[in-house]
């Protein structure tokens, strides 16, 4: 297990994903994966965030579809939901009553930076949900209603983990008179660190290298889901854009070709392996052949994942009764903290 973290606090991890969409391969690659191994040195809690779904518009049966799909793909990929936790966050209320604490906490021109929301909120900025503007500030209330201290995710959620911190600490240095006061140690919350790393931190589109792999893509064949098939992946892949030049030998050589080394990257993360390490076996192929590579290999990591996940929903009663299992789960570490949270803010109350 592993070692406590700075400030004494147990090392827990928390994670989630919206159920927006089918999960693809970069949130498989830039996440899951990590989430998979990382269930072996630490407690884990894995969330499937409805509540950030609806900061965009959705119809109910297709969310109602979706949530069991993403708690799905979570076991499909290797998530134990006996030993970590896997919930969906609309069951667990302290995560809406702690980010109303954290919206008192958090200032205007820190969520004004946010990139994300500039980019989600387009050239219609004043029609955007509220939800959509504060989506950070809820992102906190996830990982801090647990007091987690690591969230493994891809490279694009790096700004809000570092939102997180910047809670946290305000929260920290704002009560800090009364954290001391009542005995609840030197800092309340810990200072979460992102993990984020790997040859697929940021896997791109396969028709654009420079940009991200998005379930907001109009085109399919931009990214691969995890409900494909391994027909539609062999086309996807076929079809996926690339240079005229072989592949280089050495990592540097993919610098200024950013399809060559995303699919280097895809193909070096779905063997564990480096993108060195990758160039190792398949530098100087062209595209052609290393495609093939390429396609099989994909297939042969994704195929049972996919169809793990078809055998699942084919009982959704079962699915519920693990979301509902760890929704009780969770609600047992969170409950506690939110108690001490009250009494830290001042609020009047037994419960
Ligand atoms: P979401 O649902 O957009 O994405 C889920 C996870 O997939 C990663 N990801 C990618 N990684 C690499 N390449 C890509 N192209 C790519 N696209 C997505 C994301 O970085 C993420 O790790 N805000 C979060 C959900 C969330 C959350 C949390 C995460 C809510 N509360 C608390 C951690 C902790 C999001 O929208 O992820």
């Amino acid at each position: 297990m592993a070692t406590p973290t700075a400030g004494g606090f147990k090392p827990r991890v928390f994670s989630g994903m919206q159920p927006t969409h089918t999960l693809h391969l970069g949130n498989y690659l830039g996440a899951l994966v990590r989430w998979v191994e990382m269930q072996k040195t630490h407690d884990c809690i894995y969330c499937v965030v409805d509540m950030h779904a609806i900061t965009t518009a959705q119809d109910p049966a297709d969310l109602t579809r979706s949530i069991r799909e993403v708690a799905a793909a979570y076991i499909a990929a290797g998530i134990d939901p006996r030993g970590s936790i896997l919930f969906n966050q609309s069951q667990v209320a302290e995560h809406a009553e702690l980010a109303w604490v954290f919206n008192c906490v958090a200032r205007l021109g820190w969520l004004n930076r946010m990139t994300q929301f500039k980019e989600k909120a387009g050239k219609d900025r004043e029609n955007a949900s509220i939800g959509l503007y504060d989506y950070p500030v809820l992102m906190a209330a996830d990982i801090l209603a647990y007091k987690a201290t690591h969230v493994p995710v891809g490279e694009d959620q790096k700004q809000h983990l570092e939102l997180t911190r910047d809670i946290a600490q305000k929260f920290n240095n704002d009560y800090a008179a009364r954290i001391a006061e009542r005995g609840f140690g030197e800092q309340y919350f810990p200072l979460t660190e992102p993990v984020i790393g790997g040859p697929a931190a940021r896997v791109m589109s396969l028709r654009d290298g420079s940009k991200k792999m998005s379930k907001s893509d109009p085109s399919d064949y931009s990214r691969i889901n995890l409900t494909d098939d391994a027909d539609a992946i062999a086309q996807k892949i076929r079809k996926a854009k690339t240079d005229p030049d072989a592949l280089p030998s050495e990592e540097k050589g993919l610098e200024t070709r950013p399809e060559a080394d995303n699919l280097v990257g895809i193909y070096a993360a779905l063997k564990s392996v480096t993108k060195q390490q990758a160039l190792d076996e398949i530098g100087g192929r062209q595209f052609s052949a290393f495609k093939s590579a390429l396609v099989d290999l994909a297939v042969e990591k994704l195929g049972p994942i996919t169809s793990e996940m078809r055998r699942l929903l084919a009982d959704p009663a079962e699915i519920d009764r693990i979301l509902a299992d760890g929704a009780s789960r969770a609600r047992g570490i969170a409950a506690p903290i939110m108690r001490e949270v009250r009494e830290i803010v001042g609020f009047v109350g037994g419960c």
